[in-house]
């Protein structure tokens, strides 16, 4: 079987990194990490690259003077290694039309809530503080705009009354370590169907 090739990108501790490096372990799983890149040196992502004897890149945006020759770059790299699918796994940079049209229906972003309740940063802690009742996590296309593309799963959690905000972080990694996982297959094995911005599940 002709492996998908992902280009997964990271800023931080990665766990959701990890989750799909396990994935791909099982020689049935329809992808395989091509590239890891953070923007972040320190970011713990890139050992687990390392760990699962991934290719790692640094591109910190830091060294770049606009927006665009930083995502140039990006691109670039994504391209030289043969990326199919960009995997956004808590890369926590807003990446601009220029790099988005490249790649349309081409990048996949985990959100640890509902879209489209709590876009942005901070998403647990934000429908904690705001008392909602349900909360979940949400994986999507994306699009020119703010966590609002094409969703393609999505998995819901109740807050339960008096759990604290450490307990609900870990359930909502716990669901985002499995639906991510399952996301990158569905849409490896074209097991999914644009219909506008709704997107369906079943062979395209
Ligand atoms: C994850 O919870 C992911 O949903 C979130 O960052 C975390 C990264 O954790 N992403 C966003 O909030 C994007 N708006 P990880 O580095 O351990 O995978």
């Amino acid at each position: 079987m002709k492996k998908v090739k992902l280009g997964v990108l990271v800023s931080g501790s990665g766990t959701n990194l990890q989750a799909i490096l396990n994935a791909c372990k099982k020689s049935s799983y329809p992808a395989e990490v091509a590239v890891v890149i953070s923007n972040n040196p320190e970011a713990y992502g890139l050992i687990r690259a390392q760990k699962a004897k991934r290719l790692s890149i640094i591109i910190s945006h830091k060294d770049f003077e606009t927006r665009e020759s930083f995502e140039k770059v990006l691109h670039d790299t994504l391209k030289e290694q043969k990326v199919d699918y960009v995997i956004l796994a808590g890369f926590m940079r807003i990446l601009s039309p220029f790099f988005i049209k490249k790649w349309k229906n081409k990048i996949l972003n985990i959100h640890p809530a509902l879209l489209p309740s709590f876009p942005g940063t901070h998403a647990i802690q934000q429908a904690f503080d705001y008392g909602a009742k349900i909360t979940g996590v949400t994986v999507h296309f994306v699009d020119e705009g703010t966590d609002t593309g094409p969703i393609i799963l999505q998995e819901a959690l109740a807050i339960k009354e008096g759990t604290s905000l450490k307990k609900l972080e870990e359930s909502i990694h716990k669901i985002e370590h499995r639906l991510f996982p399952k996301a990158i297959e569905l849409v490896s094995k074209k097991k999914i169907r644009h219909v506008g911005r709704k997107i369906f599940l079943g062979r395209s």
